[in-house]
């Protein structure tokens, strides 16, 4: 076994992924030649510059005024997989940039598993800005600042999205339908394929649903393999 692959095996136990279901799904299913690695700090394209001037100005909804700063996105704004959460926490609010917390820990170990590298892909939040105290995100600040993210998606032009949660389902489908019955339909958004799975922030609370997200994640990666 090579380190790439030891080191994939780690995590999948960390995810709690029994090795017995990860035999049945072969290596080609699940890793995929890599796309070029390129960082948020490439050269970016005039568009995409002035979106991230524009949000880091927004003052559109009352969240401006307590955040620290927006969260714009982290990745590669070229990504073939755009990976889509709810609204910054704490963390991601001091530090600007999404999923760095414990959940974050937890998407970068899936993300791992699948064969692909934080810097790969690109990740965003449906909202720019922390809701304070963590509440849900409000439909009005949803109506508000998910433009920024249909621009983000226009420019990444990603092949498929992976929808985390609850409520960012929610939030891109405009839906009330229980995660359940998101889980395992292969959805759209604006055109672009959407998957749903849980949030790794759930994930943590309840690990005993790891193995139905890896379930979807699996069959993410045949989604992407089949487009
Ligand atoms: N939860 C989210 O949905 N997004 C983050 O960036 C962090 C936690």
């Amino acid at each position: 076994m090579n380190l790439p692959e030891a080191r994939r095996r780690q995590y999948l136990e960390a995810m709690g992924i029994p090795l017995w279901e990860r035999r049945s799904a072969p290596v080609t299913v699940l890793v995929e030649d890599a796309p070029p690695v390129v960082a948020e700090t490439a050269p970016a394209t005039g568009d995409w510059a002035a979106l991230q001037v524009e949000v880091r100005s927004c003052t559109q909804c009352a969240l401006h005024k307590t955040r620290t700063q927006t969260v714009f996105g982290v990745g590669n704004p070229k990504a073939r997989w755009m990976f889509i959460g709810e609204a910054p926490g704490a963390d991601e609010d001091r530090q600007g940039e999404p999923f760095v917390g414990r959940a974050g820990q937890l998407l970068n170990a899936m993300l791992f598993a699948m064969g692909l590298k934080r810097e790969e892909v690109y990740i965003a939040n449906v909202l720019k800005c922390r809701p304070p105290g963590n509440r849900d995100p409000q439909p009005g600040e949803v109506e508000q600042c998910e433009p920024y993210l249909l621009r983000q998606i226009a420019h990444i032009q990603p092949k498929l999205i992976v929808a985390l949660g609850r409520h960012a389902a929610h939030s891109l489908l405009k839906t009330e339908l229980p995660l359940a019955r998101l889980r395992g339909q292969q959805l759209s958004y604006h055109g672009t394929p959407l998957i749903v799975t849980y949030h790794p922030a759930y994930l943590l609370r309840t690990p005993t649903d790891k193995r139905k997200a890896w379930e979807d994640l699996v069959r993410a990666k045949a989604t992407m393999a089949s487009l």
